[in-house]
């Protein structure tokens, strides 16, 4: 079997993080989601990945390198434009050849990896495809299926108005070749994309056999900043702590909390789960749960919760607690000086900024 990583698209919900960076380079618990989803491919036995390009695709390359660091070897595959996750996966097409594959979105988070759904397709090889389906609270808004009554998926629908499933298709999809016949077959939906959806749906209409994968934990599409948040805090949930940067005995660390090497907690109370970067340092704050602090930042005199910095970044003398939120790159946040009273922002487009 063979990997494939989804990695081109626009990223238009992240913006304005996304103007700037890959929105798979993101990381939650100061690890890339691209990484994660490296691992979750490479932890299910698969060393021959490859990932869909897009505009960013320096930057991913760069990034990952050809995958030694994992084991596993990397090919890159441009994609000519962000023209749906069918096109996306029909590209690849030269890459995949007659191999059965798994593609995962690169920018989705699913808890307890895929071993065993990699296990389960290899030993069915007369499942053309197999997908992973999630019960949702809101299901309008996600792409559903219908089981049939010989537990085959019988029809997937994208953003029912009625209900007829809460089956969500999550962003794991087992197929072979087939799939390439089913993405020259279909056309572009409303919004000019050639849907993975449609093209599943194909192989349906057309007698073969795709059978469900009920996932039972957390599955996070990281495309907005609150799944961002939400992605990071399930994570860090699981995460195995490890303390080894510098923490004087005027702070206190609780035992949920990761302190990456070189970084320093100076008079400061941290409340798990929560991690700080490498060389960061942390003076005179409070830093709440759900927390990740990326390298190379300074927080000084603030409270911070449930709440994600990255790298370089400084938030000083902060009266408020912050809270929610998402703070880029190289972002300066403190105190303007006392006269005239007023706020002192440069913020990028699409910033958001909630003031009390
Ligand atoms: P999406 O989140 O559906 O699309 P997007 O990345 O363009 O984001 P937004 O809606 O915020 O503008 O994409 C899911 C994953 O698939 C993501 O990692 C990008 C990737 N992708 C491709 O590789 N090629 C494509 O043509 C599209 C649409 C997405």
């Amino acid at each position: 079997m063979k990997g494939l990583i989804l990695s081109g698209g626009k990223g238009t919900r992240l913006y304005p993080l996304t103007y700037t960076r890959a929105k798979q380079l993101m990381p939650v618990a100061n690890k890339p989601v691209l990484f994660r989803v490296i691992e979750a491919i490479r932890d299910a036995g698969i060393s021959e990945i490859g990932i869909i390009l897009g505009d960013t695709g320096p930057e991913l390359r760069e990034a990952v390198g050809n995958g030694d660091r994992w084991g596993v070897r990397i090919t890159y595959i441009p994609q000519s434009a962000p023209l749906g996750l069918a096109h996306a996966v029909k590209t690849a097409q030269p890459f995949i050849g007659e191999d059965r594959f798994v593609t995962f979105l690169g920018d989705n988070v699913i808890q307890g990896g895929i071993s065993s759904l990699i296990s389960d397709f290899a030993n069915h090889t007369e499942w053309s495809s197999q997908i992973v389906l999630t019960k949702v609270e809101n299901p309008q808004q996600y792409g559903v299926a219908i089981l049939g009554e010989d537990g085959r998926i019988s029809q997937l629908v994208e953003k029912p108005k009625q209900y007829i499933s809460d089956l969500a298709l999550v962003g794991v999809y087992m197929f072979d070749h087939h799939i390439f016949e089913a993405a020259d077959a279909i056309k572009p939906s409303w919004r000019n994309e050639l849907e993975i959806t449609d093209a599943i749906q194909w192989l349906v209409e057309n007698g073969f056999n795709v059978y469900p994968h009920v996932h039972k934990g957390w599955w996070i599409d990281t495309g907005k900043p609150n799944d961002m948040l939400r992605a990071n805090s399930y994570v860090l949930e699981e995460l195995t702590p490890a303390l080894r940067g510098t923490i004087d005995d005027k702070s206190s660390v609780d035992a949920r909390v990761t302190v990456e090497a070189g970084a320093e907690i100076i008079n400061s109370v941290i409340r798990g789960p929560a991690i700080i970067g490498e060389h960061t340092r942390i003076v005179n704050s409070y830093v709440g749960p759900f927390t990740s602090i990326y390298h190379h930042c300074t927080i000084e005199n603030c409270e911070i919760e449930y709440s994600i910095v990255l790298e370089n970044s400084t938030v000083r003398d902060v009266d408020a607690r912050i809270l929610d939120s998402l703070i880029g790159r190289n972002v300066e946040i403190g105190r303007a000086p006392a006269r005239p009273k007023a706020l002192k922002l440069t913020l990028a487009d699409n910033s958001k900024l909630g003031i009390q």
